[in-house]
């Protein structure tokens, strides 16, 4: 099949499904208290698409060449019996003489305990845990919600005990975790779960983002390495979000996002489809485009394929790349909404 390319000559390979604009966190870098609170005006049940719907649009991405699907949120494990939609989508059969797709995961890890062994049986191929510090005060104070650490260190161990290869995720923001780093590259190293530093970046216009909060990715590698060297390893794939480095001394690897030091728009192949439907060609796109309307409207496979289609061959989005002071401040949909 011919990869389908847009106008940048970036393929269509990852598809990221947002199912819900939920979440039991308050983190402050993503869905601030004083924002989001109680009363934020949150997607209604009716208006999110149904795992049937999801499924059905899955379907088409696959055979328009999708590899990898991500389900995230908000915190896609709130939203009732995930495992279901993981089934349906564990079963799209690919065009290429009928692989399956790759299923990854991204949560914040408060339910994984209850929920690994369900996902991993459904079809799950692994997950991504979010876990910004191993410091409990500090923990509960970037979800701002007080929930403890060692309820999602359980998470992590419950979806390694289910078979499920894990990641995990660690935004650092300056002032708030950044003195955490070597306690996180401490405690992953040697236990075969690969841990990502984010740069904190300009999602959403919510967090207040300032430069000076963002600690680089070069600070990051530079800390860790001068306690325990590090080299660089090859990319697994020429899309990827994280830049991988080894340990020297073999205790595995750790990757680092450096969206906004070193951006990778270049390679970038992944479309988002926000919880109610909305199709989104970049993380920092201000609008996206309405798939539901059609889905409920009748519009067949072929319509749907054609849409879509047309949607990426036009595709010219590359914000990290472009991004300055002044569109830093741009209006943009929230990452609770499209998903991380
Ligand atoms: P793997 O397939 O496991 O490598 O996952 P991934 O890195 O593609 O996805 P993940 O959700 O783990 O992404 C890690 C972080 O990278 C996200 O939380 C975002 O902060 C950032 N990120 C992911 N995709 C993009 C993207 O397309 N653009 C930008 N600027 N940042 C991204
Ligand atoms: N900068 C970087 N990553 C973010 N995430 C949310 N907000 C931000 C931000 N401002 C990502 C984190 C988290 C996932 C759910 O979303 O990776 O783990
Ligand atoms: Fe929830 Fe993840 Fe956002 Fe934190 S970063 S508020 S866990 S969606
Ligand atoms: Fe892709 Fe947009 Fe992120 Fe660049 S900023 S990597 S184009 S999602």
């Amino acid at each position: 099949m011919e990869p389908l390319l847009d106008r940048l000559g970036r393929p269509l390979e990852t598809l990221r499904i947002s199912i819900t604009d939920r979440c039991n966190f308050r983190c402050v870098y993503c869905m601030p208290k004083e924002v989001f609170g109680r009363d934020y005006a949150f997607l209604e049940r009716r208006e999110l698409l149904t795992f049937e719907e999801l499924a059905r649009v899955v379907g088409i991405f696959a055979a328009l060449g999708v590899r990898t699907v991500r389900i995230t949120g908000g915190e896609p494990l709130v939203r009732r019996n995930v495992e279901h939609l993981v089934e349906l989508l564990a079963a799209i059969e690919r065009p290429d003489g009928g692989s399956r797709l790759e299923l990854a995961l991204t949560t914040n890890g408060s339910v994984l305990a209850q929920k690994a062994e369900a996902l991993a049986a459904a079809g799950l191929g692994r997950v991504t845990v979010s876990l910004d510090s191993l410091d409990d005060d500090a923990f509960r104070a970037m979800n701002d919600v007080d929930f403890p650490v060692q309820r999602v260190l359980e998470g992590i161990d419950a979806a390694a005990a289910a078979g499920l290869p894990v990641k995990v995720n660690a935004v650092v923001k300056r002032g708030a975790n950044d003195g955490d780093l070597l306690s996180l590259a401490d405690h992953f190293r040697g236990s075969g779960h690969v841990l990502r530093f984010i740069e904190y970046m300009d999602v959403g216009s919510t967090n207040g983002w300032r430069l000076e909060d963002v600690v680089s990715a070069e600070e990051i590698v530079g800390r860790i390495s001068e306690r325990w060297p590090l080299e660089p390893v090859a990319a697994e794939r020429p899309d990827a979000t994280a830049r991988r480095w080894r340990y020297v001394d073999g205790a595995g690897e750790i990757g680092v996002v450096a969206s906004v030091t070193q951006p990778f728009c270049g390679g970038c192949s992944r479309a988002r489809l926000s919880a109610e439907g909305r199709l989104y060609t970049c993380l920092f796109a201000a609008r996206g485009h309405d798939l539901r309307a059609p889905l409920r409207l009748g519009a067949s496979d072929k319509e749907l394929t054609e849409q879509l289609r047309t949607l990426w061959t036009r595709r010219t989005d590359r914000y990290s790349e472009l991004r300055t002071a002044e569109t830093a401040s741009l209006p943009k949909v929230e990452m609770s909404y499209i998903g991380g």
